[in-house]
């Protein structure tokens, strides 16, 4: 505790002991932005038939020409449309994701509870993304939905062994103030290492980029957004 001295030299203790109120401090957590990551170790089967899936659609439908995929292919976003058995097994499981999803992120964002939320519904859009050497996705947001994410159908192990590091996935900090006084070892961008049969949801607000993919092989995704029924969007 520190001490005062008064004009006559005596030090006098601030709240002397007995008459002080007791204080106490502790940690809490401010503006934390929740995720949401999954495995799926038993999807061998249909990543096999979205690999075919998407390598065909790559020979037959036009890359859809974005600001954020650069050397890669980006197809439509209508792949959920498809009836492939495959295309819908994945689609309802994303969708299972995405709801698991918005009931942690709900609860840290909102101040009313989800149930209250009435005709509640998930509409969800997804689109395949395959890179290849030296491709990269650049830093970007999915404006207009209101969580993303991404299933990661194929992931050279070759290519991830040898080069590390190389086609993970970077969520940037959206914290930008916290960079104009850094700490030692300063925490800033998330990295997410892509794996086959596993996925990521976030924010659509959080920009994120994708490392320059490396080494033999391929890195098929497929990425959707999801948006929320307008009973669950702030009204002005
Ligand atoms: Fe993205």
């Amino acid at each position: 505790m520190e001490s005062s001295t008064n004009q006559t030299g005596n030090a006098s203790m601030a709240n002397a002991q007995g008459s002080a109120s007791q204080s106490s401090g502790h940690a809490v957590t401010m503006f934390p932005t929740i995720c949401f990551v999954t495995e799926h170790p038993d999807a061998e089967q249909m990543n096999r038939e979205l690999e075919q899936f998407c390598l065909a659609q790559e020979t037959t439908h036009p890359r859809l020409q974005t600001g954020s995929i650069q050397g890669g292919y980006h197809s439509n976003r209508q792949i959920f449309d498809h009836d492939n058995p495959a295309i819908q097994q994945l689609k309802n499981l994303l969708i299972g994701n995405a709801r698991s999803y918005l009931n942690a992120y709900w609860k840290q964002e909102s101040t009313i509870p989800l149930a209250s939320v009435e005709n509640l519904s998930l509409q969800m859009t997804g689109w395949s993304v395959i890179l290849r050497q030296g491709d990269i996705s650049t830093p970007h947001t999915h404006p207009g939905a209101h969580l993303s994410g991404v299933y990661y159908v194929t992931m050279s192990e070759e290519a991830r062994e040898s080069q590390p590091g190389a086609g993970d996935l970077v969520l940037v900090d959206p914290r930008i103030r916290a960079s104009v006084a850094p700490l030692r070892g300063q925490k800033s961008n998330a990295m997410f290492t892509p794996k086959a049969g596993g996925s990521i949801l976030f924010p659509s607000w959080l920009e994120h980029f994708v490392l320059p993919f490396k080494g033999e092989g391929v890195r098929i995704s497929i990425a959707y957004n999801v948006t929320l029924s307008p009973s669950a969007v702030q009204r002005d």
